[in-house]
């Protein structure tokens, strides 16, 4: 089918895709062992959290009739959990996409992983990924596992990747200060897909520090909420165009001129002492997926395919790890 006959929402599927994801799998547990041999394993990606947070995700009772599905459909207050993190970097004095990952609980309704009552949303601090599929993103991340001659005949190859990734890492003041996006997208009832999107509700707060360090961004998140709260308007964007705006590559921003930004909920953060103990392990512990979530909201595109089985084969790999750890 050529691109033009496709209908919004639709997805086009790969022969290659299971392939792609058992090879990802692979590679992501080789290279894990390799950089932590034996102990806990940090995430492959995301490794590094700023702090996880706990937080209330509100749906207003003010929502257009079109926005009114699924998790929207009623005005309620869920508990949430938020966690901040760098995509790549061990030290927040890399330039690096930033992520926010997160999980509501409690959460009514038919779940498209069996048992789970939590919705998760996993967001990145940049409209686009740096790889339209999961074979492109599995080749990058290999040439960058390899590095030098490897990592650069990738970039000279895919100019456009090598673009995107210049331009989506950032330093920024605080987590709390930025935006951040779904980058695939999701169903929204049937027909209809969107991409996600978290936006401060208020301006940034936080001013750049006087020496960026290696922990600024835990730092400032720290400080910021044990002065007070924050928050961010969680927004969604309805695919408007099937061509123009693709559900298969991951690398075309859905422009905001095309399909504006609506918000559906508000996250509010409150004032807390972030960086316990306890709540560092269960940071750790906790295991996020963009399958965990309502099937009127399904991941589409083959990325979040492969993300399904990845991100479950990796929390598993991590959670064995932790259980051979010696205890004392
Ligand atoms: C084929 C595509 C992708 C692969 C293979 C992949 C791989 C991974 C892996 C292995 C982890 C760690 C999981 C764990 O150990 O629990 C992770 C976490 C994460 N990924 Fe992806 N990812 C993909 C696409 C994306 C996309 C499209 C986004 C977009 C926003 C994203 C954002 C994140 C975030 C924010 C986390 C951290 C979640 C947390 O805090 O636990 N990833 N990813």
């Amino acid at each position: 089918m050529t691109t033009t006959n496709l209908r919004l929402a639709e997805e086009t599927i790969d022969a290659s895709e299971a392939r792609v994801t058992e090879d990802f799998i692979a590679f992501l547990e080789a290279a894990s062992a390799r950089r932590q041999p034996t102990g806990p394993v940090r995430r492959f990606n995301q490794g590094r959290a700023a702090g996880c947070v706990q937080a209330q995700f509100t749906v207003p009772d003010t929502l257009a009739p079109e926005h009114r599905v699924g998790l929207f459909k009623t005005p309620r207050t869920y508990d949430a959990w938020i966690r901040f993190a760098n995509a790549s970097s061990q030290s927040d004095r890399e330039k690096d996409v930033r992520g926010m990952a997160i999980r509501l609980s409690e959460v009514p309704g038919e779940n498209l992983t069996p048992g789970e009552t939590r919705q998760d949303f996993v967001l990145n601090s940049h409209p686009v990924m740096v790889a339209a599929n999961a074979g492109d993103f599995l080749e990058l991340m290999k040439a960058m596992e390899a590095g030098g001659l490897q990592q650069a005949r990738y970039f000279l190859a895919h100019p456009r990747s090598a673009l995107i990734g210049l331009q989506a890492r950032q330093q920024p003041t605080s987590h709390l200060d930025i935006s951040y996006w779904s980058t695939t997208p999701y169903l929204f009832g049937a027909g209809r897909a969107v991409k996600y999107i978290a936006r401060p509700c208020t301006p940034p707060k936080t001013t750049r520090p006087e020496r960026i360090t290696e922990t600024y961004l835990t730092d400032s998140l720290r400080t910021r909420l044990r002065q007070a709260d924050a928050c961010f308007d969680f927004m969604i964007q309805l695919q408007t165009d099937p061509r123009r705006m693709p559900i298969e590559d991951a690398t075309v921003e859905w422009k905001e001129r095309e399909a504006p930004y609506h918000a559906v909920a508000r996250i509010r953060i409150p004032q807390q002492a972030v960086g316990e103990a306890d709540l560092g392990l269960r940071c750790e512990e906790t295991a996020f997926n963009p399958w965990h979530s309502l099937v009127e909201h399904r991941p589409l595109g083959g990325m979040n395919r492969a993300r399904r089985d990845i991100y479950h084969a990796m929390a598993e790999f991590r959670r064995q790890r932790r259980a051979q750890a010696p205890t004392d």
